[in-house]
């Protein structure tokens, strides 16, 4: 491919002689000229060149005009400049390579001279080209594999959310709507994008801890006894270890062992995967402190959670399940509104009922029979989940 060189000098003759100097190159340069630094500027703008010769003393603009311009533009801060000069002032080639140009050579020039300086320019400038060429591929493939790695992580969150449910009834999309509206409600707070965003992404795990409740009470049909109950509530001490737990402890093969003996790994300081392990621990925390496991109150319970408890019991009662129908909206947020203050954060709650339209598009667009749906269940047994031992529609819903 033919190298582009733009030569710019506002004297014909100057031109013509060098026309002359470089057509023994004409195979290998295609060489395009100006006679003043504002042509040279548009020409510049509109093609892409390897190269620029520029005289320093124009009328007008001069030399070092055109170099500022090059060097300041993205298109072209990367093109080599050869200043040429008629005058024998020792101090313009020490100013020329200052303000970035190349080289300079005085006038008149020894043809061969030239032309070895423009080839050593020009193969510089290849080398440059490939060099960025592959910098930019190069930031393409980490872009990629950043999104990649991304997506991944949402996905594997998101299905380890729903291996928790698929062990437990048919709730279809449930931990599809709870991130949705935990992040809506989050939004609703005020709360960062930051914080909406972990919230989305972490909540859907909040009842991961049933992959350890045995079957034989998971899976009950009918309420469950006393005794049932409290190994069923340790599914939230199950969930918070699952995730938080200090993964170094594990025989694991060599390599990935040491990969995960950096201090992230050991202090579980990953701030998704411990805001996870706190949804998990206390989303069955109550704002009066008669909740579980550890009888929090108000704001000792994480904020997160707080919002988990209230979307989670929104969800729950708003859908239908093997043991029992659907709510009508009035009667869940009469049920709810009774809660505010004993169950839930009265703040959070109120915030909640004011944006209550939003929530509503969200149980609608993530409904179970969705074509949005973005997991699916395919359990269909009629059985009882985390019944307690009274009868409220609440405890019917495991609250
Ligand atoms: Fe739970
Ligand atoms: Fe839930």
């Amino acid at each position: 491919m033919q190298s582009r060189i733009l030569i710019v000098d506002d004297e014909p003759n100057i031109l013509n002689s060098l026309t002359r100097s470089l057509h023994c190159m004409s195979k290998n340069w295609s060489v395009h000229y100006s006679l003043s630094v504002d042509e040279a500027k548009e020409m510049l703008k509109s093609a892409k060149f390897d190269l620029v010769i520029s005289d320093i003393s124009m009328p007008g603009k001069d030399g070092f005009d055109l170099l500022a311009h090059i060097r300041r533009e993205e298109a072209t801060k990367d093109i080599p400049v050869l200043m040429l000069s008629g005058l024998s002032d020792r101090g313009l080639k020490g100013k020329a390579l200052d303000m970035g140009a190349s080289d300079l050579l005085h006038k008149p020039f020894d043809r061969e001279e030239l032309i070895a300086r423009i080839n050593s320019m020009l193969r510089l400038k290849e080398y440059q080209d490939k060099i960025s060429a592959q910098k930019v591929l190069l930031e393409q493939e980490v872009k990629e594999r950043t999104k990649e790695l991304e997506r991944t992580r949402l996905e594997l969150i998101w299905r380890l959310g729903k291996a928790a449910e698929y062990r437990d009834t048919d709730t279809g999309n449930h931990v599809v709507r709870v991130g949705y509206s935990s992040r809506a409600l989050a939004q609703c707070l005020g709360m960062s994008e930051d914080f909406a965003e972990k919230i989305f992404l972490t909540s859907p795990m909040h009842d991961i801890g049933k992959i350890g409740i045995p079957d034989h009470i998971l899976l009950k049909r009918g309420k469950l006894t006393d005794e049932e109950w409290e190994i069923m509530k340790q599914h939230c001490k199950i969930g918070a270890n699952i995730l938080e737990e200090d993964i170094t402890k594990f025989q694991l093969s060599q390599d990935v062992g040491k990969a995960l003996s950096s201090e992230c790994f050991k202090k579980t300081s990953n701030p998704l995967i411990r805001m996870a392990a706190g949804i998990a621990l206390s989303h069955h925390e109550r704002w009066d402190g008669s909740g579980y496991p550890n009888k929090l109150a108000k704001e000792e319970i994480p904020l997160e959670s707080r919002i988990v408890s209230i979307v989670d019991v929104y969800d729950s009662l708003c859908s239908a399940r093997p043991y029992k129908p659907s709510y009508p909206e009035e009667k869940v947020l009469m049920i709810m509104e009774d809660e505010k203050g004993s169950h839930f954060d009265p703040e959070i709650f109120n915030f909640f009922s004011k944006s209550i339209d939003i929530f509503k598009g969200i149980q609608n667009k993530y409904s179970d029979n969705s074509q949005q749906s973005v997991m699916t269940s395919s359990s269909t047994s009629e059985m009882n989940f985390d019944i307690e031992p009274n009868d409220s529609v609440l405890s019917l819903c495991g609250f």
